[in-house]
């Protein structure tokens, strides 16, 4: 009986149903490219949600994997192995914070720097633990994560909350400073809110948070899951600004495709002791080795010129689209942008360019987001403004 219920079940049945998913299957990727089991390509503006920093499959990386695979794969993280120990270093160097420990996703990192902030409260701030965080901003799924974030469909999911984390508008200071008590430890915010369909946090924003941080003696919390590894044009989002976080947060593109985080911080907050931290995947030599050919790749001369390049050139081309369709303005930085649709099409409209073979995001009913591999041509670029130009035309 249960044999006869499972062979009439769709291929797609032992699948957990958590999203909406096109019933294609996805057999090859190459740099910008995806390839279904039809043998129907796909030019990919997603990439696993901005993971995939060099594109699908890149040789740097295959050639990092092949032969880790073949030198240790993990050793457990009470002992050290050699790529853990490059990576956090390569990170130290070109963040100038001084320690990282590694996880094996966003989430997890996020829930790293909360503990650490806590635990920086708990010896600094006379046991304060409250974050202040930003109304829409996205942090993660896990439940400190989930609590974290800013997220309004969220507000009474999974009920009850982690507490300690008051919300406040993005780029309004005064309300961060009122939102201020003897509890507060950090304030925490992404560079750009990429989730909630990129919006910037200004320079002067960041600029004065991290002021009032100081003036305050708390600590200020990026988190870079989105922003980091170049996909800004700069190596972290918080270049641009030129503001120094506290902790940072890093994911997504640190594997190139692989799952790998880091929970960074400045070494006068690093106060875990003995077992308030870890994981048995956390720092394996594995996916260390990819996170370093990753940043070498990324640190290459000319590679984060060439994504500012990149991000001009598809900022200029949707904007004459936007001119044409009657949409709005551009947002964002480098290659990680927004279109301003000024109506709900934006489902529609990333519908129709995945018929014609265009892998785009709609992040709000009303937005498109672009985080191509950061190595896109602009060639490939032609084309999803072409598909692009296409499907507004189809949807109206
Ligand atoms: C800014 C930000 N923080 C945290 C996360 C969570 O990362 P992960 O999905 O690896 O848990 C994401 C994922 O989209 C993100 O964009």
């Amino acid at each position: 009986m249960l044999q006869a219920t499972l062979n009439a079940r769709s291929p797609f049945d032992s699948l957990m149903e958590i999203t909406s998913r096109p019933p294609v299957v996805f057999v090859q990727g190459r740099g910008s490219w995806l390839r279904d089991t039809t043998g129907k390509d796909y030019l990919d503006f997603i990439q696993g949600w901005a993971v995939n920093c060099l594109g699908h499959c890149p040789d740097v990386l295959t050639k990092a994997i092949t032969a880790q695979a073949s030198q240790l794969l993990n050793c457990s993280p009470s002992y050290y192995n050699a790529p853990m120990i490059k990576l956090a270093d390569l990170i130290a160097q070109r963040s100038g914070l001084h320690k990282t420990f590694f996880t094996n996703s966003g989430a997890e990192a996020i829930e790293g720097a909360i503990k650490l902030a806590r635990k920086w409260g708990k010896k600094n701030r006379n046991g304060g633990f409250e974050i202040i965080t930003m109304d829409h901003g996205f942090h993660g799924r896990t439940l400190a994560a989930m609590a974290a974030s800013g997220k309004a469909q969220w507000e009474t999911l999974f009920e009850p909350k982690v507490p300690g984390f008051p919300k406040v508008p993005l780029n309004d200071l005064a309300a961060v400073e009122k939102a201020i008590t003897p509890k507060t430890v950090a304030v925490m915010l992404e560079p750009i809110q990429g989730e909630a369909g990129v919006f910037v946090a200004t320079d002067e924003f960041l600029q004065g948070l991290r002021k009032l941080a100081n003036k305050h003696g708390i600590l200020l919390i990026l988190d870079e899951i989105q922003t980091g590894i170049g996909r800004t044009g700069t190596f972290f989002g918080f270049e641009h600004a030129g503001v120094m976080p506290d902790i940072m947060v890093l994911a997504k593109g640190l594997g190139g495709g692989l799952p790998i985080g880091a929970l960074v911080a400045h070494e006068d907050v690093c106060c875990f002791d003995h077992g308030d931290q870890g994981g048995t995947f956390n720092g394996n030599a594995f996916m260390a080795a990819v996170g370093c050919a990753v940043l070498e790749e990324v640190g290459k001369v000319g590679f984060l010129q060439q994504v500012t390049q990149t991000g001009i050139y598809l900022t200029a081309h949707l904007e004459a689209l936007s001119a044409k369709h009657g949409c709005g303005g551009v947002r964002g930085k480098g290659l990680l942008l927004a279109l301003d649709l000024k109506r709900n099409i934006g489902s529609a409209v990333a519908a129709e360019a995945f018929k014609n073979g265009v892998l785009i995001n709609a992040p709000r009913p009303d937005s498109l987001r672009f985080m191509p591999a950061l190595n896109v041509s602009q060639a490939e670029v032609d084309q999803m403004i072409g598909a692009l130009d296409k499907a507004l035309k189809a949807v109206g």
